[in-house]
């Protein structure tokens, strides 16, 4: 794959409509800063490689949970997005954003949809499953944990209805339960964002060319290059006293989504500079403030697919009980006291070629009960001896204060 050594963004603006403008503003803000933090973790615990992550599919998730969390679990989920479902006007926002996400124009598609895998023989709470049936396109589905291969199919089955395979030669890693421990999984949560759409003004194939593209260690690659000359909406920026970001606006046909590209003006400049002053606000200000301009566009033509883990990525930005078998406060689920969150897996994937792109992303996040067996946790300090049972004779004995010493 190639380095890159550009931020990419893809914006859905627009689809909160209404005359609430200032909640409309800040939800905006908030889910835009949801994503920068989600990309800032990620590239900040990374290692220079190519990153594509969906926000719009970890968020909607993590919303739903806020229907059935309590307490301080319910809370971290809250600040960690920056709102709550609980309030009725946030409430009636985020149900007409998710409608309106959802669009399928002349050329562009966009999908949205949750589904709930969850074990024969659990019981939801009645409350629990008539919020999420009006939730973010939402189903529920029934499974059988015990056999983790079908149940992967199963869900993987329903991601692929929404999200295309990548290369053809390459398996799609969705959802593997592999390693879940079977008999105590009770609920998959599944959320798929798919996007597709063509250029509102497509790349030649002919004019793309093979052509420089210089990696952050200074490394020369040959690429190919999509190449036009358009009107488009640009701006240059100061990001910090010394360095500057170009950023150029690529919309697709028919739709309120356009391809976002921010280039660091001084090409010694690394994206590591640059990374630190992404913020929601930049973001509002460079995308209110571009300019319509003819210029000559040169764009790798790229294709990136990440797999993550998120349970690290969520802990950074403070969601931390729903992870803990003993913390976790999920009795809004189905009245039982002992679900938490085992595994939150995503995965994301952006294609961008000559006539357009393609991208989504899928979470999934498994609720396991706790499990009845008690346990020793020996982490701290502890008293040691080894004895030999028939004649009472102790071999040796000590403590342990520090492992590592
Ligand atoms: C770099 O990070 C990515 C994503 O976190 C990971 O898949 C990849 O294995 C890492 N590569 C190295 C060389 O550490
Ligand atoms: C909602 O989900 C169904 C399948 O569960 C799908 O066929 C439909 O296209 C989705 N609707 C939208 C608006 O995404
Ligand atoms: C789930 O699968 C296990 C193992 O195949 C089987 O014993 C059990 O009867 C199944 N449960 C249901 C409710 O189908
Ligand atoms: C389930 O899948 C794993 C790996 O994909 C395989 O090793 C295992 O044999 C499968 N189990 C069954 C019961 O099919």
């Amino acid at each position: 794959m190639l380095p890159f050594t550009f931020i990419l963004l893809l914006l859905h603006s627009g689809c909160l409509q209404g005359g609430q403008g200032d909640l409309r503003k800040e939800l905006k803000g908030l889910k835009t800063e949801f994503a920068v933090r989600l990309y800032q973790t990620l590239a900040g615990s990374g290692n220079g490689t190519n990153l594509v992550i969906s926000p719009a599919s970890v968020s909607v998730p993590l919303e739903l949970l806020q229907f059935g969390a309590r307490g301080n679990t319910c809370l971290q989920l809250e600040r960690a997005l920056g709102y709550t479902v609980h309030g009725k006007r946030v409430h009636n926002f985020l149900r007409t954003a998710q409608a309106a996400a959802s669009t399928s124009g002349p050329g562009t598609t966009i999908q949205l949809a949750c589904a709930l895998f969850v074990q024969t023989g659990t019981s939801l709470s009645s409350h629990f499953t008539e919020h999420i049936s009006l939730w973010a396109n939402s189903s529920l589905e029934t499974t059988n944990f015990s056999e983790p291969n079908r149940t992967t199919a199963q869900i993987n089955r329903w991601v692929s209805k929404f999200v295309a395979g990548g290369k053809p030669n390459e398996k799609p890693r969705n959802v593997s339960l592999e390693r879940i421990h079977s008999t105590l999984a009770q609920i998959a949560l599944v959320s798929t964002v798919s996007f597709r759409s063509i250029w509102q003004k497509r790349f030649a194939f002919t004019d793309t060319q093979v052509l420089s593209f210089t990696s952050t260690e200074g490394l020369i690659l040959k690429v190919p290059m999509m190449y036009q000359t358009a009107n488009v909406n640009y701006g240059q920026f100061q990001v910090t006293a010394k360095q500057q970001v170009g950023v150029l606006e690529l919309p697709y046909r028919g739709s309120s989504v356009s391809l976002f590209l921010v280039l660091p003006w001084d090409k010694a400049t690394p994206l590591a500079f640059l990374e630190p002053h992404l913020t929601a606000s930049a973001i509002h200000i460079w995308t209110n403030s571009l300019k319509r301009i003819k210029m000559d566009v040169f764009l790798p033509r790229f294709r990136i697919q990440n797999h993550f883990n998120l349970k690290d990525v969520l802990s950074s930005l403070g969601i931390t009980d729903l992870f803990d078998p003993f913390k976790a406060n999920l009795k809004g689920i189905s009245g039982q006291d002992d679900l938490y969150v085992s595994e939150a897996i995503h995965n994301a994937r952006i294609e961008v070629l000559e006539d357009g792109t393609k991208a989504s992303g899928t979470t999934a996040l498994v609720l396991l009960r706790r499990s009845r067996t008690p346990i020793f946790k020996a982490d701290r300090p502890f008293i040691f001896f080894l004895r030999e049972s028939d004649t009472g004779s102790v071999l040796c004995i000590g403590r342990v204060t520090n492992p590592l010493e």
